[in-house]
């Protein structure tokens, strides 16, 4: 069903309520997604970005209730990732030789997707598409959220047509960004920055800042996925700001997993050494592989210190805080303190290791981390009790 946005702007799109796995398995989606597709009936009519391959058939199958698919004057392919060039094959394959607007990097990974050779065009930054009395511009954004990504903007009606960018996993009927739930909604934008955003944030900060001097009114960000943003849209930016800009809040995270809870233990008596030390600080312990790693990312992306646990196993660590290690080093967070800790019984690598792993993905480790010889007798606790007030002086 085509849903008004503005004027001859309409929203096309699917909405996934059962999504609870994207990127393949890599990104929990508690809420579903959606898949933001529009379509712009001016003198010229243009169809913005598709949706993801599986709802294809439907999606065209929709559109044509609303509209002769051979009035489509242009294709714009904000991102070639699949998500939203799911459904390219379906709708060329009706309409072969409408011209597709993206960028040169576009080309490349569509033709690597889809091995077609359709009616490319490719655009830059500043260059312009007349659909009679408006225009579309536009705007280079590379890697937000790949190197092909960019941004198309509507004037006349002042849309900025974002795709990733400013988006969140986020199924809702409702669709505009003042009626849903605003603690639900900036949840899902915070774990959708911390996620997925983060290693790029100088390219967020230098593209936002790009997009400012031009000058241009944007009454209505419309995204890719989630929510479309017509209500005080400029909060949402100046929030990405932030988010880029070495974001911390007064928290300190404790991450762990455990064998036999000697793990668990130490991480319950350094946090309330640190509470005790730091009565203000929030502080939150999560055992890993009971918890959404997600979800952990987003309170780490939050935190100004994190503490990582795990007992020794087979002269390594478990497999959760490995996973975990090696996806905080692609996400690149910056201005974070880190410590390490853990149970040992025989060789006990582990807090060395998780040192290492931590001091490479650009955390500032503070010390050499605690060691704790089998399960943790009461000296022990009352070392990792010691040791929790200690590094809340240190992790400030
Ligand atoms: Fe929503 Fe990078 O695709």
């Amino acid at each position: 069903m085509k849903r008004p946005i503005k004027n001859h702007v309409s929203w096309i799109g699917k909405i996934d309520w059962e999504l609870r796995k994207f990127h393949g398995d890599e990104y929990s989606t508690h809420r579903g997604s959606t898949y933001n597709s529009y379509l712009i009936e001016e003198e010229k009519v243009a169809v913005i970005d598709t949706v993801w391959a599986p709802f294809a058939k439907e999606y065209v199958a929709r559109l044509e209730q609303q509209i002769d698919l051979k009035k489509i004057d242009f294709v714009i392919a904000n991102h070639a990732e699949i998500d939203h060039s799911g459904a390219l094959p379906e709708l060329m394959s009706r309409i072969p030789d409408t011209p597709i607007y993206c960028t040169a990097n576009g080309i490349k990974s569509l033709k690597g997707h889809y091995h077609k050779d359709w009616n490319f065009h490719p655009v830059k930054t500043g260059e312009r598409l007349s659909l009679g009395g408006k225009e579309l511009i536009f705007i280079e954004a590379p890697m937000l959220h790949w190197p092909d990504s960019m941004f198309s903007y509507l004037t006349g009606d002042n849309i900025l047509f974002s795709n990733d960018a400013f988006g969140q996993h986020y199924a809702s009927e409702l669709m505009f960004n003042d009626l849903v739930d605003q603690a639900e909604l900036m949840e899902e934008c915070i774990k959708y920055y911390a996620n997925i955003l983060t290693p790029f944030s100088e390219l967020v900060m230098k593209k936002v800042q790009e997009v400012l001097a031009f000058n241009l009114p944007v009454d209505i960000i419309c995204t890719s996925h989630g929510v479309i943003w017509r209500d005080k849209p400029v909060r949402i930016v100046q929030q990405y700001l932030k988010w880029a800009d070495s974001y911390q809040e007064d928290q300190i995270t404790l991450v762990y997993d455990t064998m036999w809870n000697g793990t668990r233990v130490m991480a319950e008596n350094i946090a309330q050494g640190i509470k005790q030390a730091d009565p203000r600080v929030n502080l939150k312990l999560y055992n890993l592989a009971k918890s959404d790693r997600n979800d952990v990312m987003t309170e780490i992306f939050k935190s100004r210190a994190i503490l990582v646990g795990s007992p020794t196993i087979n002269r390594g660590v478990l497999t959760s805080i490995a996973a975990l290690l090696e996806e905080m080093k692609g996400l690149k967070f910056r201005n974070k303190k880190a410590a390490a800790f853990g149970c040992y019984g025989w060789s006990g690598e582990s807090v060395k290791i998780i040192r290492g792993q931590l001091e490479a993905a650009r955390f500032q480790v503070i010390d050499d981390g605690l060691r704790c010889l089998w399960n943790p007798d009461l000296k022990s606790i009352e070392s990792c009790v010691e040791y929790g007030g200690k590094l809340a002086g240190l992790l400030k």
